[in-house]
């Protein structure tokens, strides 16, 4: 266990190496040639920081640059191809409204689902295709997408049935994830979007997407000083901490699973509600490292090192009055039982069972104990709480303004590297959220 002062150190400008190790990317054949040098030196770099696990330290062999060949095969289809993979969904025919600026190239990349995953998910779970970029029927946009992110959830929708309240993955369909990117076509002048648009929307996992206009949100500046920012998970951590745990000055809180995506901003909420004390779970002594001396945290407890319980006592000798969770099973557990008279427990996610391919985690509970002690568990999701957008907006961009709040999260650079940069978020390698350049 770790503990120290609250150190409000912001995070990006450790990432700057990180930014830059990866070579710029002009061309697709120049990006391909690159990809494992650029994967290697950003992983390097990433350790060096702090911010990613060496694989070897997870009881793994590291990961050659011979691996990174292996890991996306990649499968091209020329323009007539009629395989049955091949861009049914995809528009075809005149669009005299769209025309592609000339530069543009005529494919584009996208991943897909071979199979689903039973365990763990492994790069070959996916497949990255070529596909003719498609042209804007009237009312569409075509977006060449610059950015976007990989999330934990990402494994539940690989599952047939999610119960999310999302469309989940199936094979040989593309993936979908939220992504950032430039409008470059609009065919039809009452889109109310215009080719150089920046533009938020949920067709990542591919260079290229193409939709009705209604899809893509244009970016307003004025809300995030960074547009990356709006890729990050802060909403859900906002919500977790103000509506489902309802920290409050004073206040001593737990964030399981704190080094990750939903968690870096978590705890930092937690600090700018008022909270005394911010405790985080995670599963080594270098990223527990991270979370106590730039993220924030007060203390860290380190899944798999003892008892949780044991552990959350000692950070916390007079209970937790506020939980947010990621994981259930034993940390929830232990959450609940180091809980005080009258705390918040708010129900996140279920990291617990979710990794391997589940979203279940089973604990037990003592009804009893929970009403004499009058805790509230509450489970929340997002998408009941579209009505507190704004609000989260308003307070994510002024606390980045004004250096309250950081937006921690790392860069995977080219979509062959997206399916491994899920497999890494998934096993733990990386703090903060995970975000790919296309
Ligand atoms: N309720 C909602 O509306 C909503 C919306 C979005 C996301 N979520 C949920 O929020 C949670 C966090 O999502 P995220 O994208 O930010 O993921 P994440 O925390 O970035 O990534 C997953 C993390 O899980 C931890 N982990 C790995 N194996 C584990 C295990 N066996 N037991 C416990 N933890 C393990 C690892 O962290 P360590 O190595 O540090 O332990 C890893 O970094 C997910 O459950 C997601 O579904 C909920």
């Amino acid at each position: 266990m770790l503990g120290s002062a609250f150190a409000r150190t912001a995070l990006a400008p450790a990432l700057t190496p990180v930014l830059t190790a990866a070579p710029a990317a002009t061309d697709w054949r120049t990006r391909e040639d690159n990809l494992a040098s650029a994967y290697e030196a950003v992983a390097a770099a990433r350790i060096q920081l702090g911010l990613t696990e060496p694989v070897q330290s997870r009881g793994k062999r590291a990961k050659q640059p011979a691996d990174l060949a292996l890991d996306a095969g990649v499968k091209s289809y020329r323009r007539n191809d009629r395989s049955p993979t091949a861009a049914e969904d995809i528009p075809r025919g005149p669009c005299p409204g769209a025309a592609m600026p000339s530069s543009s190239p005529a494919t584009y990349r996208e991943v897909r689902l071979t199979r689903r995953p039973e365990g763990e998910l492994t790069p070959d779970h996916l497949q990255v295709v070529t596909f003719p970029i498609p042209d804007p029927t009237p009312g569409q946009v075509l977006v060449r997408n610059t950015l976007m992110s990989v999330t934990a959830v990402m494994r539940t929708l690989m599952r047939d049935e999610t119960d999310l309240p999302v469309t989940g993955y199936a094979p040989d369909r593309p993936l979908w994830g939220p992504a950032l990117g430039e409008v470059v076509a609009v065919n039809g002048s009452d889109a109310g979007l215009v080719p150089g648009d920046l533009v938020t929307h949920r067709h990542g996992w591919r260079e290229y997407a193409v939709g009705d206009a209604a899809e893509f949100q244009r970016v307003d500046p004025a809300e995030l000083p960074d547009p990356a920012a709006h890729l990050s998970q802060g909403f859900t951590a906002w919500l977790g901490i103000v509506r489902g745990a309802q920290v409050r000055a004073g206040d001593t809180v737990f964030v399981s699973a704190a080094a990750g995506g939903v968690g870096t901003l978590a705890g930092q909420f937690a600090r700018l509600r008022g909270a005394a004390r911010v405790i985080g779970s995670t599963s080594s002594e270098r990223k527990a490292r991270v979370l106590v001396e730039q993220l924030g945290y007060d203390a860290a407890v380190i899944r798999g090192a003892g008892s949780m319980e044991d552990q959350l006592r000692a950070a916390a000798p007079e209970g937790l009055d506020a939980v947010f969770d990621n994981v259930g099973g034993e940390q929830l557990s232990a959450a609940l039982a180091v809980a005080r008279r009258g705390a918040r427990i708010a129900l996140i996610g279920a990291l617990d069972g979710q990794l391997s391919g589940g979203f279940r985690s089973v604990i037990e509970v003592d009804s009893g104990s929970l009403i004499l002690r009058g805790i509230t568990v509450r489970g929340l999701s997002g998408s009941d709480h579209l009505d507190a957008l704004p609000e989260w907006t308003k307070e994510f961009g002024q606390g980045l303004r004004d250096g309250t709040l950081t937006f921690p999260h790392v860069r995977v650079s080219g979509i062959d590297q997206a399916p491994r940069a899920l497999c890494d978020l998934l096993e733990g390698r990386h703090i903060g959220a995970v975000l790919v350049e296309l």
